[in-house]
């Protein structure tokens, strides 16, 4: 039975993150979204409200799990047993940063991470953009889905 861990502040899910995620649930028997409890930036959203919007968005797939972790990604990873850990891969920019974190992850774990390139349509996307766009009041209806924009506006309101 193949595994993997898909992690991230997720705060909150965008339709690159359910893209990504959409995707793994066809490729792998089990996926854990995992989501960060703590990220650097006080978050906008509390741990339970993203688990609970990545679950919602996620209701109709079978296959995947939404669970919180703190500390490393990678004592996560194995305390749940995965193969592997994957990420999304946005756009060059990304690389540099995702490369040095799957190296450590592997030194540290053994652990091996995958990229899986996110849609053309999607590769500006971010949590902290959809945020900055949504606190202002410009329209990012067609970037998160619908139960998560119900969300942003009654917490922007
Ligand atoms: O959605 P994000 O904020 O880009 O996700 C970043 C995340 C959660 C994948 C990364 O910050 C992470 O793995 N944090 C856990 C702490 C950790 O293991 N740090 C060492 C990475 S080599």
């Amino acid at each position: 039975m193949s595994s993997a861990l898909l992690p991230g502040s997720f705060d909150p899910p965008t339709n690159g993150h359910l893209d990504v995620i959409g995707r793994c649930s066809g490729i792998f028997d089990r996926v854990v979204v995992g989501v960060l409890a703590n990220p650097s930036k006080e978050p906008l959203f509390s741990t339970q409200e993203r688990m609970n919007l990545l679950k919602d968005c996620c209701a109709d797939l079978e296959n995947v799990e939404v669970s919180a972790f703190d500390g490393l990604l990678v004592d996560f990873a194995v305390e749940l047993g995965v193969d592997v850990i994957v990420k999304g891969m946005r756009a060059i920019s990304d690389f540099d940063y995702e490369l040095q974190m799957a190296q450590m992850n592997r030194r540290l774990s053994g652990i091996v991470t995958m990229f899986v390139a996110t849609k053309p349509e999607y590769s500006f996307l971010s949590s902290s953009l959809v945020k900055e766009v949504a606190r202002f009041g410009g329209n990012v209806g067609d970037l998160v889905p619908p139960l998560v924009l119900d969300a942003l506006r009654e917490k922007l309101s």
